[in-house]
């Protein structure tokens, strides 16, 4: 037998996925540098705003102006640096056998009391006796309330948010249908791009991190959109036949 050719297309890859990996633990290393002097200047500028309280002269007040201007420019630094941060750590999934109906339940309770303030009213119609599927709650739940907030942002007037769960062969679908504003063919092309936001002082990581999770599990994430109609996210996450009892360590 002739011994193993080396493989130049699994070669280049490899030294591809290196490379990634390089630049994404640079990029992690270096948001975390920035966080420490950005902490540094918000506290001075705090003491400097202090420092001006109750002076109401011009000047104080075009200083104060000016302080408010880098603070707010600093939370928003600060903004992107931890939805940065959240978006690279998504790497190890700690999986556990999990009632998705439960994990939708508590996100939506979680959610509730600002979607009423927001005019939002929400139906949940999730499917009974739905088959465990393998979950890392905890990212679940954040890529669930990333999509929860997105649908309220896209519903400004207030609409109707449709969350229901199903059994699909093979595992488990969830579906988010908003009465929002709805993406064009464009926005909806970009809409999982990291740093792709319409918004004004949107990060654009959030559908980013949100598909990263729900792929992590080996699930899939789609949209279906309409401008002036809505929103539909779907959802779907494998339920293996046979899942390890709740209190077994999770495959790694
Ligand atoms: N439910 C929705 N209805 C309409 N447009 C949406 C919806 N969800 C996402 N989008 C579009 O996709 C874009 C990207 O969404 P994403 O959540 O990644 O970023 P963002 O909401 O703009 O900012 P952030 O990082 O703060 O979440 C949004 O700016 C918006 O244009
Ligand atoms: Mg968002």
């Amino acid at each position: 037998m002739s011994p193993a050719q080396p493989d130049p297309v699994a070669e280049f890859q490899q030294r591809l996925i290196d490379r990634y990996t390089e630049i994404a633990r640079l990029a992690g290393g270096l948001a975390h540098e920035i966080k420490n002097p950005l902490s540094t200047i918000r506290l001075n500028m705090e003491l400097l705003a202090e420092d001006f309280a109750g002076d109401d002269s011009p000047r104080a007040r075009r200083t104060l102006a000016k302080i408010g201007l880098v603070q707010r420019e600093c939370q928003r630094l600060q903004d992107l640096l931890d939805d940065f941060l959240n978006f690279a750590k998504v790497r190890r999934l700690r999986l556990e056998p999990t009632d998705l109906n439960e994990e939708v339940r508590q996100a939506l309770d979680f959610f509730r009391p600002q979607a009423k303030e927001a005019g939002i009213e929400i139906a949940a119609y999730l499917q009974s006796d739905l088959p465990a599927v393998l979950l890392d709650r905890e990212h679940f739940r954040s890529a669930l309330l990333n999509l929860l907030l997105n649908a309220q942002q896209a519903m400004p007037k207030g609409g109707t948010l449709t969350v229901s769960t199903e059994a699909i062969p093979g595992g488990v679908a969830l579906h988010l249908i908003d009465t929002g504003c709805g993406m064009d063919e464009h926005v909806r092309a970009h809409a999982f791009d990291a740093f792709y936001s319409t918004k004004s002082g949107g990060t654009g990581l959030g559908l980013a991190t949100t598909r990263k999770i729900i792929e992590g599990h080996d699930g899939r994430i789609e949209v279906e959109s309409e401008v002036g109609r809505g929103t539909h996210f779907i959802i779907e996450l494998p339920a293996p036949a046979r899942l390890p009892a709740a209190s077994q360590e999770p495959p790694s």
